[in-house]
């Protein structure tokens, strides 16, 4: 029975929009339906991050948007949850700002939401469920999962962080890493695969390098997990986010290279290509070491494509490391970087370093990096031209072409001279590269 609509604003990673489809799950089994607009919506949650100040900024932004909504349906339930919350007082002084919030939680929790839920409907009192034990994880209970997507499905496999970058907060607000049973994670992959339409698989961890090192007796290293998944029957790719460097194995590079499901896009920050930055950021490699292990991936994965995350202006950045992170760009020709200005977190260690750049050293940098990275992904596009890539997803049919996507989420416009299902992979001989397009023929 419908009870009400229900409407989620999703911030940061997919660890979040992960989260967000277990939230939709819990509604969902208390009969209430999703809503395309907030506007219309009797719960609206609001799924925050607080990777950045950015991200802050837009979550309590758009926060204040509820109070029009719940002054026109008085009944409407404000929910807020994850990363943000879990700092220590900002439920209190959002609560504060924002009176009209009903229930609180934090990104530990998330399977609880649905008592939280009811308690609040049985006593009609603001809930304040944040937990004050950050390690504490509710996600060992499993939940209804609504999923996004109808081809492509997150499987978790690790939970938190125990990295400690100085710059993030990650580990503050999401507490220890816990890795996930191999056989529940192996169960969960299966299930999806037989239901037949989720094709592309993504194991979810803050570092896979590190799945398993928390378990005791375990001998399932992330590299066989990954290899014993590629093993399943049924056609289907699986991919992974992300990967720390520092943990990163030639025995992971063997298994990708070697098994034909896994996915030959790799997502491996860097975040400097500076030795001096990279201490500071206490990231436990350099960058000769990762300069390594990008040159053994070149050399035994065939159609590679990397991607990083990149961090510029971070404290006592001088002139010099920004042209180390420069020219490492140059030097491995990433087909895409995410490039982020730094920002101070309350309570990580690089917040008391000495050497804060001003904003508009961190502005020009950024500007600097973007442009010389755009290039560098033009070309990488240009340079697939002729090119034959495997695994091509057919997400679409449209009226003259059929809607492509490569292994690294570009898309391809696919020529119509064949029947092609959409929901399949092919392999697409590239034949042009222009307004932002990849154009094929499927072989
Ligand atoms: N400032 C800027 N970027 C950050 N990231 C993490 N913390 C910060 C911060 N304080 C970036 C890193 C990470 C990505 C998810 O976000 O590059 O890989
Ligand atoms: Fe945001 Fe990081 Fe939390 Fe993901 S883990 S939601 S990116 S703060």
């Amino acid at each position: 029975m419908q009870i009400g609509n229900y409407y989620i604003f999703t911030y940061g990673c997919q660890m979040n929009v992960h989260e967000s489809e277990k939230l939709a799950g819990i509604l969902e089994e208390r009969g209430y339906v999703h809503c395309e607009k907030p506007e219309d919506a009797d719960v609206l949650v609001y799924n925050t991050c607080c990777i950045r100040e950015g991200a802050e900024q837009r979550a309590v932004g758009n926060i204040g948007n509820a109070k029009p909504i719940k002054k026109k349906n008085p009944n409407l339930i404000v929910a807020v949850c994850g990363c943000m919350t879990q700092q220590k007082n900002v439920a209190n002084n959002l609560k504060k700002k924002f009176p009209f919030i009903n229930i609180v939680f934090g990104a530990n929790n998330v399977e609880f939401f649905g008592e939280y839920l009811d308690l609040f409907l049985k006593q009609r009192k603001y809930q304040n469920k944040i937990l004050e034990d950050k390690n504490y994880q509710s996600n060992t209970r499993s939940v209804n999962i609504v999923r996004d997507d109808k081809y492509s499905a997150y499987v978790n496999i690790t939970y938190g962080c125990n990295n400690f970058c100085t710059y993030c907060i990650v580990p503050y607000v999401r507490g220890r890493e816990i890795s996930r049973p191999a056989e529940e994670i192996y169960k969960e992959v299966k299930d999806l695969i037989e239901i037949g339409h989720y094709k592309i698989i993504t194991l979810l961890g803050q570092n896979v390098n590190s799945y398993g090192n928390d378990l005791k007796d375990n001998k399932v290293t992330f590299p066989k997990l990954l290899e014993h998944i590629a093993n399943f029957d049924g056609d289907f790719e699986i991919r992974f986010m992300s990967s720390h460097p520092k943990d990163l194995s030639d025995e992971l590079i063997d298994v990708i290279a070697r098994n034909k499901k896994i996915s030959k896009a790799i997502h491996l920050p860097v975040q400097s290509g500076s030795n001096n930055v990279l201490k500071l950021m206490n990231r436990n490699y350099t960058r000769e070491k990762y300069l390594d292990i990008i040159k053994k991936m070149k050399e035994k994965i065939p159609n590679l494509s990397l991607s990083t995350d990149i961090i510029v202006g971070f404290v006592g950045e001088t002139e010099q490391d920004f042209q180390d992170t420069v020219n490492l760009i140059k030097e491995v020709k990433f087909s895409n970087a995410y490039i982020f200005m730094y920002s101070k977190r309350k309570g990580t260690v690089a917040e008391k370093m000495e050497g804060h750049l001003p904003l508009e050293v961190k502005r020009e940098r950024i500007h600097k990096l973007l442009e010389i990275q755009k290039e560098i992904t033009n070309n990488h596009f240009v340079n697939l031209i002729g090119t034959i890539q495997e695994n091509v997803f057919v997400e679409d049919e449209k009226q003259t072409f059929y809607l492509g996507k490569t292994q690294c989420g570009k898309v391809v416009k696919i020529k119509k001279d064949k029947q092609l299902d959409s929901g399949s992979f092919y392999s697409v001989k590239i034949t042009d590269y222009s307004g932002g397009n990849l154009y094929g023929e499927a072989l």
